[in-house]
């Protein structure tokens, strides 16, 4: 993954580069670095550890022309020496990359027979000697023909010693430059341009542009091409914590207003089917969501509600392993659920599934995300800018998207309806369960000291104990597990015990009495049992331990609320532990390598 950031302008360009390394840090945050060319070297800072770090290199540095990166590694451990920017052996040229070089060993090898020597040990240093070994003044035809030894994906931002701007670069890994007023910038994300300009330009696969403070040259497949301009929907305010402690307690926050905004203009009372923001396409006979962690989830949830409501087959599959014959999907719909749009294994099934056949639709929050190229149509999900690592508010949007999916192609009935009505009322009842947040903290305090969790539930919920056990893991560093409710006398119960509590999700449905049951034999083995059960629910509290309280709910939108419980069960319990919530140790938000 990584992040990177470019300035070329008239302003001081490390500041810039460091207030943008901010923004893409949710990326990758192990070790960051800055270059700075001057007349003669690349004047490189770089160091183990987020983005702060670097707020203490020594005054005096200048430049107004930079590139900057913030690191999650792949090839070579976290470590000063493989922290970017990476130079040449002469120290004159620079570069920082997201992405994977697979040929890397090959190029270094023939590299190092020609007398280069390298610093580090990552893939990406092969590029800033592959560079200086064309460079005869020209940077871009140095950049070009570099780039054409290699194989595998990159995005990356160079600059030389006596050039004054930037040459930028994209394949297979995100870039998007922003034109400002006498300075220009790239990045890996738009949010890192937001502060200087809204006005961007997102790179195709290939391109390569040169950055001056006053201009942007753009080459396609070795032409020059006019730059397309597009504004950015968000603003720089929403990038802000806006007085709560953590991104992540904001983002759980905001979930009503994402819920309301999802599906402003979808549903109506006169008719039950959902209009979608997509084009209209031949209806299917089969359908399939596709997924990687939180946004895999939300595919297996489209999975169970779709089942309820059409008579269409549908199914889930882990992005990454779905591999479907070529030919054998014509008629399906393949709905891809990335909210960054850029991972890698998800891209790489979409490619597959057009290959089967498939018609694709991308369910994603980020404008022009690679995922949008790759697919056939794109449903944006209007979830603003996500920074905590941990998916929770566009998880929310995933599940409105994946049900109006579902209540577009299901046939019209009375039941229908019924849950125009229920996704209406959403919103107020997450926002009930919110403000409801009090009966959460005290859980989370009697089970911040367990090191193990089980999550169980059964039908439409099971998503959410997987889901659930993802975000403990993920932020409370728990290690929790979810299961359907039925398997878990297949083999997990020889570990429980006094010391592994189970969350039993039990709202009222058909499933109830099986859970009550799957409840009292887990009991019988000593385990403590909390339910998470529907208000009106008394039936419950004699059977376990505590009961957390939803709002009630249709049984099909039970899940929007456990997983909210969920959430914030987790973050209280991360925040009692006093971890680094947003920015869990090894995570990064955005996975653009296999
Ligand atoms: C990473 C993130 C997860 C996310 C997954 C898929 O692993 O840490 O939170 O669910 O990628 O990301 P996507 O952008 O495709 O939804």
């Amino acid at each position: 993954m990584c992040g990177i950031v470019a300035y070329t302008g008239a302003q001081e360009a490390y500041p810039i580069l460091l207030r943008g390394l901010k923004r893409v840090e949710y990326r990758g945050y192990d070790s960051c670095g800055v270059a700075l060319p001057h007349s003669e070297r690349v004047q490189v800072y770089k160091d183990l550890g987020a983005v702060d770090t670097l707020k203490g290199t020594p005054d005096g540095i200048q430049g107004n022309t930079g590139i900057a990166h913030t690191r999650w590694a792949t090839v070579g451990e976290p470590s000063q020496a493989n922290a970017h920017p990476h130079s040449d052996c002469t120290r004159r040229i620079a570069i920082v990359h997201n992405g994977d070089i697979d040929n890397f060993l090959d190029l270094k090898q023939e590299l190092q027979d020609q007398g280069h020597s390298f610093s580090s040990q990552t893939d990406s240093e092969v590029i800033a000697h592959l560079i200086e070994r064309e460079y005869d003044g020209d940077l871009k035809a140095a950049v070009t023909k570099a780039t054409a030894r290699l194989e595998g994906s990159y995005a990356i931002a160079v600059v030389a010693a006596g050039f004054p701007g930037v040459v930028v670069m994209r394949k297979d890994s995100p870039l998007v430059l922003g034109l400002g007023n006498g300075e220009n910038l790239a990045a890996s994300d738009a949010p890192a341009l937001l502060e200087r300009t809204k006005r961007v330009v997102y790179l195709e696969d290939g391109d390569l542009a040169v950055l001056r403070p006053e201009s942007v040259e753009l080459w396609r497949n070795g032409a020059q091409v006019e730059l397309t301009v597009q504004e950015v929907a968000w603003n720089v305010t929403e990038l802000d914590r806006a007085g709560y402690p953590h991104f992540m307690l904001k983002e759980i926050h905001e979930q009503p207003r994402v819920i309301r905004d999802t599906l402003a203009g979808r549903i109506s009372l006169t008719d039950p089917r959902a209009t979608l923001p997509i084009a209209a396409h031949k209806a299917p006979s089969r359908v399939i969501f596709i997924g990687c962690g939180t946004s895999y989830h939300a595919a297996l949830t489209g999975q169970y509600f779709f089942s309820q409501v059409s008579p269409l087959p549908v199914n889930a599959y882990v992005a990454s392993e779905f591999d479907p014959a070529p030919g054998t999907l014509r008629d399906t719909w393949v709905v891809a659920l990335s909210q960054s749009g850029e991972t890698a294994d998800t891209i790489n099934a979409i490619r597959k599934a057009r290959t089967a056949g498939a018609w694709t639709v991308a369910v994603t929050n980020v404008m022009s995300s690679s995922i949008t190229r790759a697919t056939d149509d794109v449903f944006y999900m209007q979830a603003g800018p996500e920074v905590s690592v941990a998916a929770t508010k566009t998880f929310m949007a995933q599940l409105v998207a994946v049900y109006l999916l579902a209540m577009h192609l299901a046939p019209r009935s009375t039941a229908l309806a019924e849950l125009v009505g229920e996704l209406r009322a959403m919103p107020s009842k997450v926002q009930r369960l919110i403000n409801a947040e009090s009966q959460i903290k005290a859980l989370a305090a009697k089970l911040t000291r367990y090191d193990h969790m089980f999550l169980i539930a059964r039908g439409i919920n099971v998503p959410m104990a997987l889901e659930g056990a993802l975000k403990l893991k993920e932020v409370a560093y728990l290690h929790a597990e979810g299961f359907a409710a039925g398997e878990l006398k297949h083999g997990p119960f020889a570990l429980l015990g006094l010391n592994t509590p189970v969350i039993a999700m039990a709202p009222h449905d058909g499933q109830y009495p099986r859970m009550l049951t799957a409840i009292k034999e887990i009991k019988a083995r000593g385990a403590p049992v909390t339910a998470i059960a529907f208000q009106d629910d008394t039936e419950l509290e004699r059977f376990v331990d505590d009961v957390l309280h939803i709002p009630v709910a249709h049984p099909l939108f039970a899940p929007w609320l456990n997983t909210v419980a969920l959430q914030l069960l987790s973050y209280s319990i991360a925040e009692l532990r006093g971890l680094p919530i947003d920015k869990p140790r090894h995570l990064a938000k955005s996975v653009t390598v296999f």
